[in-house]
């Protein structure tokens, strides 16, 4: 069972540094959760920074030993992380979307993100450090297309209801990957995957064009109907227009 040992720190850089400082001295063991209240050097994906107030938010690592997994499934662990997060919102009465890959969307606003760290030995994984980060009651985000489930509910939501459903979700999501259910996994990514089957606007190296999302495949590039081709997208090779 994963999160049976969950640990609670005030301030820390990173809790997925904090993780991968526990795991370099072999002082973690699978499933523990790092919680903290406030990040001073919070990271999100592609280099990016994860901004959050104090105390307001879900600021969460686990460490999970994924030596099971061969480095060509590594998707389905996003899968099931991103489908872990969106099934938690909707145990709010929310329904909350992944845009691909793996960031978690309430009508158009980001409401939470994933950082997942692998660390790989020949052709398995060797460990993964899987960071969440979910806005819970903070309501102020500046200039940012974010929100909050305190800005979705108009009401406080503990932290602490948060994490033990988290924590329940990714156990749901963690048996079916032992399992091998990679086609259930996958189904149900695309039923939480943002746009899937419709037309929307997006951005890749010729310039803006309306597309259609129709899938993944096994290494999670994105599958797009643009004009009448088929194309697969990496991270870096397309946006969405939002
Ligand atoms: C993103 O959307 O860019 C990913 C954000 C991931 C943020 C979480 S918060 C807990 C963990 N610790 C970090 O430094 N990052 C992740």
């Amino acid at each position: 069972m994963l999160g049976r040992k969950i640990i609670q720190i005030e301030c820390v850089d990173s809790t997925n540094n904090y993780v991968a400082n526990l795991l370099s001295q072999g002082k973690i063991e699978h499933g523990t959760v790092i919680l903290a209240d406030e990040q001073t050097n919070g990271r999100g994906q592609r280099g990016a920074s994860w901004d959050s107030k104090a105390g307001e938010n879900l600021i969460f690592s686990m460490f999970i030993d994924t030596a099971i997994l061969s480095v060509k499934d590594q998707f389905v662990l996003t899968q099931i992380i991103s489908v872990a997060v969106a099934n938690l919102i909707s145990k709010f009465g929310i329904e909350a979307d992944v845009k691909w890959p793996n960031d978690i969307y309430i009508n158009g606003k980001k409401i939470g993100g994933i950082l997942i760290e692998n660390q790989i030995k020949g052709a398995n994984l060797n460990g993964s450090i899987i960071g969440i980060g979910l806005n819970i009651n903070q309501v102020e985000f500046q200039n940012l297309n974010a929100t909050s489930l305190k800005l979705e509910k108009r009401e406080f939501i503990p932290i602490q209801s948060v994490v033990f459903s988290l924590i329940n979700e990714i156990n749901n999501g963690w048996e079916m990957l032992k399992n091998n259910q990679f086609d259930w996994i996958n189904e149900f990514y695309l039923n939480k995957l943002w746009r899937l089957n419709v037309e929307a606007s997006y951005i890749d190296k010729s310039g803006e064009f309306i597309g259609i999302i129709k899938g993944v495949n096994q290494n999670g590039l994105l599958i797009m109907q643009k004009d009448c081709e088929l194309i697969q997208y990496d991270l870096k090779e397309i946006s969405f227009k939002i």
